[in-house]
């Protein structure tokens, strides 16, 4: 089976690529290389041995993804491509629709055109809102969003849902991640945001190769057991490998499915960072900050759905997603 990976230079993308290339699918990459960089292609081929067809173009400039589905025929689409930084979204909302919605209507239309309606999008828990459960189930309805990237994934869930309704030749799985941390073992791909981070994991390892001198910690007076904000953090190998399994799901239903990616285990921040101290045996200075705005207390997942339907599960634990972070984080970030 020949896969379309857009996107796939960048940090969950790549992970993708790797899993589909050792499960034997043929994989095919567009990327306009905006937030990512042309040496992932070498980095996916050195670790599994095998070549991927990359092109670069962007979703804005429809005629430059043409010749990707001139040159072959796909088995279906996993759509990674887009801005992700939710600070940057609030200041620039403009950008963040045009890239992510036009650029999505683009990549769709090609693939009408084409004949490859199957697509594999990469949604986000944030499209629940303040959900009305924890663990949140994907029975729990849509919410508001507190800024105009969660906005941009909560509309292409209903874009996508329509154009499915619209013709039942189209088959489409909705992944909302949940937390993805955690790089390669090979310490070869990972991820590395421009700045100073938003995320926790990007920040503390920027703490941890001495880059920025402590982590804030944003609130302690959560209704928690620490008093600080619970998330579910998945490796981002275990999330690659969940796309995997979708692939199955998307080829051979005409539906539109949702599916959570999640561990189902809710860890604080201060657990994270005691964590990554105990697997990596060093130390995180930190400091108690005032709340974020829009954070929530606690947020985690109900898994059982990808369990039951696509066979997934998470298997890496938060050690592990500590130790191949730092190994990353020290070949590329110090
Ligand atoms: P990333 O920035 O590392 O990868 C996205 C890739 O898309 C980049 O390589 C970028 O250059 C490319 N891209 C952006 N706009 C493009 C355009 N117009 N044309 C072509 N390529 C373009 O991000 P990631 O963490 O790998 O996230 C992948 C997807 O998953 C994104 O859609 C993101 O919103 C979503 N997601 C990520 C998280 C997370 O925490 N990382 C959580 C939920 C959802
Ligand atoms: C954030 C986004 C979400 C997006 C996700 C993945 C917000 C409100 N939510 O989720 O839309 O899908 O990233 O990109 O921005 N924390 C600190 N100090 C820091 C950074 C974070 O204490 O320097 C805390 C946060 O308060 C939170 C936890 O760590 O409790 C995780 O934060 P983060 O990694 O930013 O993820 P989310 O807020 O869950």
């Amino acid at each position: 089976m020949k896969i379309l990976v857009t996107g796939g230079t960048g940090y969950i993308g790549s992970h993708t690529c790797v899993e589909l290339l050792n499960k034997g699918f043929e994989v095919v990459v567009f990327d306009n290389l905006y937030n990512s960089k042309i040496e992932v292609v070498d980095k996916i081929e050195s670790i599994t041995g095998k070549k991927i067809a990359f092109y670069k173009a962007d979703m804005l400039d429809k005629e430059s993804m043409r010749p990707v589905f001139e040159d072959h025929t796909f088995d279906a689409v996993i759509h990674f491509a887009g801005l992700k930084a939710v600070g940057e979204s609030v200041e620039k909302p403009l950008l963040y629709y045009q890239n992510n919605i036009t650029g999505t209507l683009n990549l769709c239309e090609l693939m009408s055109e084409y004949g490859c309606k199957r697509i594999i999008f990469s949604s986000s828990a944030t499209v629940y809102g303040e959900p009305e459960e924890i663990p949140v189930t994907e029975n729990c309805p849509k919410g508001a969003c507190s800024n105009p990237y969660g906005w941009t994934k909560s509309m292409l869930e209903q874009i996508l849902s329509d154009i499915q309704n619209s013709d039942h030749e189209w088959s489409v799985v909705l992944l909302r991640y949940f937390n993805p941390i955690g790089a390669h073992e090979s310490g070869l791909l990972g991820e590395s945001p421009n700045g100073i981070p938003n995320n926790l994991m990007p920040y503390i390892m920027q703490v941890a190769v001495g880059k920025l001198p402590e982590l804030g910690v944003f609130g302690d007076d959560y209704d928690t057991p620490d008093g600080t904000g619970v998330r579910d953090y998945i490796h981002v190998v275990d999330l690659a490998k969940g796309h995997v399994n979708a692939v199955e799901k998307v080829t051979s239903t005409n539906e539109v499915n949702v599916y959570n990616l999640g561990t189902g285990n809710g860890y604080s921040v201060l657990d994270i960072v005691k964590a990554f101290e105990k697997a990596n045996d060093l130390t995180i200075p930190y400091s108690i900050k005032p709340r974020r705005a829009g954070d929530l207390a606690s947020y985690y997942a109900n898994p059982k759905k990808a369990k039951e339907e696509l066979g997934w599960e998470a298997q890496y634990d938060l050690e592990r997603m500590c130790q191949d972070s730092w190994r990353f984080a020290k070949k590329n970030l110090s």
